[in-house]
């Protein structure tokens, strides 16, 4: 283990030190970008260099390429491997249902596609990323710049006719010029205080013209590893609503309303 972490970093060590450990000879995986993912590629550089492990990564950025490769793991695009055994990445938050904010660093379009091209998604967090409601982390939104402030009003509209009255859209910064993802698109982050219905509110916004894709990941993540500040960690796996002896989540079955409900 790294010596002198913060008790933040060592939470995120701990829940990618395990995740790593899932990780077989001759797997396909994705590997997440943030500084959670960055230390599952540190342990998955281990494992190969100690354990001879062999396995195939997919990045979800330049930004974890290069450490992958530096790590010493192999890499191959999306198209070269088709599909994938496991996909491991870091998140923003996480509610019950494992409904996933992501994009804090700007990387969720690949993140989603990669995760979604997997057989299992295995999150990597600390224990602060669990929340009871998704929404205090700003939604980020990957747009084309072509006509993106138009984009941005139309979003704007949208929120405040879903019944999102305190909501501000605010355009991603690195230092004085915008944030510009691998793909040369923008990020808007959508600041909301509380998201009440996650799919229909995913749905809408992907209908808007320039919008690309957002950050909320639905039935996607299959298993939470929370490291805790202690060092301790705990495998969550996620759990049908039925099973948990509750009604599912209220927007999952009024699909055929959503356009037309515009009250929270
Ligand atoms: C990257 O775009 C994000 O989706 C990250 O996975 C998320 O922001 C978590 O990052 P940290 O592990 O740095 O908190």
């Amino acid at each position: 283990m790294p010596e002198n972490l913060s008790p933040v970093e060592l939470a995120k060590y701990v829940a990618a030190e395990r995740a790593s450990r899932m990780v077989e000879d001759g797997m396909k995986v994705g590997l997440g970008t943030g500084s959670t993912a960055a230390w599952l590629v540190k342990c998955l550089g281990e494992r190969v260099r100690r354990e001879n492990l062999r396995f195939t990564s997919v990045p979800t950025s330049t930004r974890t390429a290069n450490l992958a490769r530096e790590a010493g793991i192999r890499v191959v695009t999306l198209e070269e491997a088709r599909w994938l055994d496991l996909t491991i990445d870091g998140a923003d938050e996480f509610d019950p249902d494992f409904t996933l904010i992501k994009g804090g660093g700007g990387a969720h379009l690949q993140e989603k596609i990669v995760a979604t091209a997997s057989d299992r998604m295995v999150v990597i967090t600390d224990a602060s990323k669990r929340v009871e409601r998704l929404g205090a982390f700003p939604l980020p939104l990957e747009v084309i710049t072509f006509g993106w402030q138009v984009t941005k009003v139309l979003v704007e509209e949208l929120l405040s006719g879903l019944g999102y009255r305190d909501a501000s859209v605010t355009m991603r910064m690195n230092a004085d010029a915008a944030f510009v993802t691998d793909e040369g698109n923008r990020i808007l982050d959508l600041h909301l205080g509380e998201i009440h219905r996650p799919r229909e509110l995913s749905m809408v916004l992907n209908q808007i013209p320039g919008v690309v894709e957002n950050g909320l990941f639905i039935d996607i993540c299959d298993t939470v590893v929370v490291g805790h500040q202690d060092g301790s960690v705990l495998v969550e796996d996620a759990v049908a609503p039925a099973a948990r002896g509750e009604e599912p989540a209220q927007d999952t079955d009024d699909s055929d309303n959503i356009f037309r409900d515009t009250s929270l």
